[in-house]
C-alpha cells in the first residue's frame, strides 16, 4: 500500500499534527511505503483562475512549480493522508493554495443542477474515487466540535460525507510545550491502533474514533499548563521595540 502524507503545516518537521500523521502511518503494515511531502518547503503558486486546465484535454495546469510533482503523487497514492492544523476554523493557506490547484483533477461545470449531497464535478480520472482521504488535523483549542464544523462542512462538500476519515485532535499544543509527555504517548499510541484499524478495512469504528476524540488532559489541567506555556513566553516591552 502506498501512503501519502501532504504536511500543511508551516512548522514542517516541528508539527504538532504530523506527529499525529506519522503514529498513524507506524499503526500499517511494514511493507507499507509512505512518501511525505511539506507543502511549505514546495513552490506552490496560488491558482490564476485562467480555467486552462478546463480548457484543455489533457487538463494540463500552465502554472511550472511543484505543483506538477504533487499531483503525480497524489495518482500514485493509494491513501492521501492531509495533516495540517487548522487555522481560523479553517486549512492553513498552502494547503488551500494546493487544494485549488486540485482544478484540474475535475471536469469542467457544465451549468447543469446537482441531484446528490455534494455539487462538486465530476473527476477526470474516475478511478481517483478508489482512492481514501484522511484529514488528520490538530487545534488549540481544548475540545474538537465548536471549531472544526466549516472544515468538515467543506469536505462534505468535496468528497461527500462518509467519503473520508477525519481525525481531530483537540489542546494540540501540548504537543509544543512538552508537558504531559505520558498522556501525549497514550494519545500517539491509540492514534498508532487506529492506523492498523484503518489499514485492514479503511475505516474506523465508533469506538476508536471516541478514544482518538477525547482530549490528552482535563480543561482544567490544560489550561493550567496553557496559561504557564503562555506566560513563560510572555512578550516583555523590549520584546516589542526589538
Ligand atoms: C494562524 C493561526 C490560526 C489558528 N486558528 C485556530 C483556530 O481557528 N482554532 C483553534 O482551535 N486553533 C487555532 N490555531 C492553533 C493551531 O491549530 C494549533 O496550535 C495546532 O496544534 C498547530 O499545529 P501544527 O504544529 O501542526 O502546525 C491557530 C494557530 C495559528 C498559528
Amino acid at each position: 500500500m502506498k501512503l501519502l502524507v501532504l504536511n500543511g503545516s508551516p512548522k514542517c518537521d516541528r508539527s504538532n499534527t504530523i506527529r499525529i500523521a506519522k503514529a498513524f502511518t507506524e499503526g500499517f503494515p511494514e511493507d507499507t511505503t509512505v512518501k511525505r511531502i511539506d507543502l511549505y518547503e514546495k513552490n506552490i503558486m496560488p491558482c490564476r483562475g485562467c480555467f486552462s486546465c478546463w480548457k484543455s484535454e489533457s487538463g494540463k495546469c500552465v502554472i511550472n512549480d511543484d505543483m506538477a510533482g504533487i499531483i503525480s503523487a497524489i495518482k500514485e497514492a493509494d491513501v492521501i493522508i492531509q495533516s495540517y492544523p487548522l487555522y481560523f476554523y479553517g486549512m492553513p493557506s498552502q494547503m488551500k493554495a494546493m487544494t485549488d490547484r486540485c482544478l484540474q483533477l475535475v471536469m469542467p461545470y457544465m451549468g447543469d443542477k446537482s441531484d446528490s449531497d455534494t455539487t462538486f464535478n465530476e473527476l477526470r480520472d474516475p478511478s481517483m474515487w478508489e482512492k481514501k482521504l484522511v484529514l488528520i488535523s490538530s487545534c488549540g483549542y481544548v475540545e474538537t466540535e465548536p471549531v472544526y464544523p466549516a472544515l468538515l462542512a467543506q469536505y462534505d462538500l468535496i468528497c461527500g460525507k462518509g467519503n473520508y476519515t477525519a481525525i481531530l485532535c483537540p489542546e494540540g499544543e501540548i504537543f509544543v510545550t512538552g508537558k504531559a509527555k505520558r498522556q501525549q504517548d497514550v494519545y500517539l499510541e491509540s492514534i498508532r491502533a487506529a492506523g492498523a484499524e484503518y489499514a485492514s478495512n479503511f475505516s474506523l469504528s465508533d469506538e476508536t474514533f471516541r478514544k482518538i476524540s477525547i482530549p490528552m488532559l482535563s480543561p482544567l489541567s490544560f489550561s493550567t499548563i496553557t496559561k504557564a506555556h503562555w506566560k513563560e513566553g510572555r512578550w516583555t516591552e523590549r520584546d516589542r521595540e526589538s
